[in-house]
């Protein structure tokens, strides 16, 4: 088992009710330090756009709330389970890959890329982590995934292969695809960036359809649309720190700070 030296360990991991808890998340590529401090709670529920130019460290975070990346400091949370680490005396201990993989599963993930599997069906390819990360039999979860294909407008594409489709349909297979694990939480990195633009509004409609599901989902989007139709709050980085956030209609309609408003200049 790998120790990590920092961060130090709280005293008390102080159990609450907020989805993720970052508290001074820091994280580096060797000397370039590119999370310098990220402190924010997301509560259930709650949809949260995080905006910012390109470098700032949105995806960093993202990867790290799942721990993809590992942090070098600070603590991250996701309800009362520490992420990564457990606590053993007075130093943090990385999970095993097991118990990792196990957590890792309470959350989606969506890419830019889809990442669809490109030589399984639809079907195929929403069944494989059910079965991998869960041991559910397709029979078990076959009709949950046929009923988020009818969700997210795709019943007809069942049996297709991710290269017959077009990459708004891929990309509403791969929410299905998250979903079909049951998250409790859902992230989102620039979902609809790889998009011809005629296709972006099919994907954010699902996306607008979950989050009045009551779904947990931070959503890194350059779509100020729904930023502003759909989040609860909107968080605004820079230079991997968070620099405002707030109500969609403070951040996005009466920004604060000159680099809030230099970066909704450049993508409007
Ligand atoms: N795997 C990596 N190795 C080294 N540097 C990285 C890696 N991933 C990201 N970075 C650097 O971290 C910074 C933040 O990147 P990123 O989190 O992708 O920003 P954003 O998603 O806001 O565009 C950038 O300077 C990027 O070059
Ligand atoms: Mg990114």
């Amino acid at each position: 088992m790998n120790t990590m030296e920092k961060p130090h360990v709280a005293a008390d991991p102080a159990k609450n009710q907020a989805m993720v808890r970052a508290v001074g998340v820091r994280k580096s590529y060797g000397s370039n330090e590119v999370l310098k401090g990220i402190d924010l709670e997301v509560q259930p529920g709650e949809v949260v756009c995080l905006i910012g130019a390109s470098g700032s460290g949105k995806s960093t975070f993202l990867r790290c709330i799942n721990h993809l990346e590992k942090i070098n400091g600070g603590r991250l949370w996701i309800e009362d389970q520490m992420v990564g680490y457990t606590v053993k005396g007075h130093k943090l201990h990385e999970k095993t890959h097991a118990e990792i993989c196990r957590e890792r599963a309470n959350t989606g993930m969506v890419f830019q890329h889809f990442n669809l599997f490109p030589h399984l069906t639809v079907i195929e390819n929403l069944l494989l982590a059910p079965k991998m990360a869960l041991g559910q039999s397709p029979e078990q979860s076959r009709p949950r995934a046929i009923s988020l294909l009818e969700q997210v407008g795709l019943a007809d594409k069942v049996n297709a292969y991710p290269r017959h489709l077009s990459g708004g349909q891929q990309q509403r297979v791969a929410i299905a695809r998250a979903l079909c694990m049951q998250p409790k939480l859902m992230l989102f990195d620039e979902p609809t960036s790889a998009l011809d633009p005629e296709l972006v509004g099919d994907v954010l409609a699902v996306m607008r359809q979950l989050a009045a599901s009551g779904m947990t989902m931070i959503v890194v989007t350059h779509e100020m649309g729904f930023a502003r139709d759909v989040a609860d709050r909107v968080v605004f980085m820079h230079g991997g720190r968070i620099i405002e956030q707030g109500p969609p209609s403070e951040v996005l309609g009466n920004p604060q700070h000159e680099r809030t408003r230099a970066f909704l200049a450049s993508v409007r």
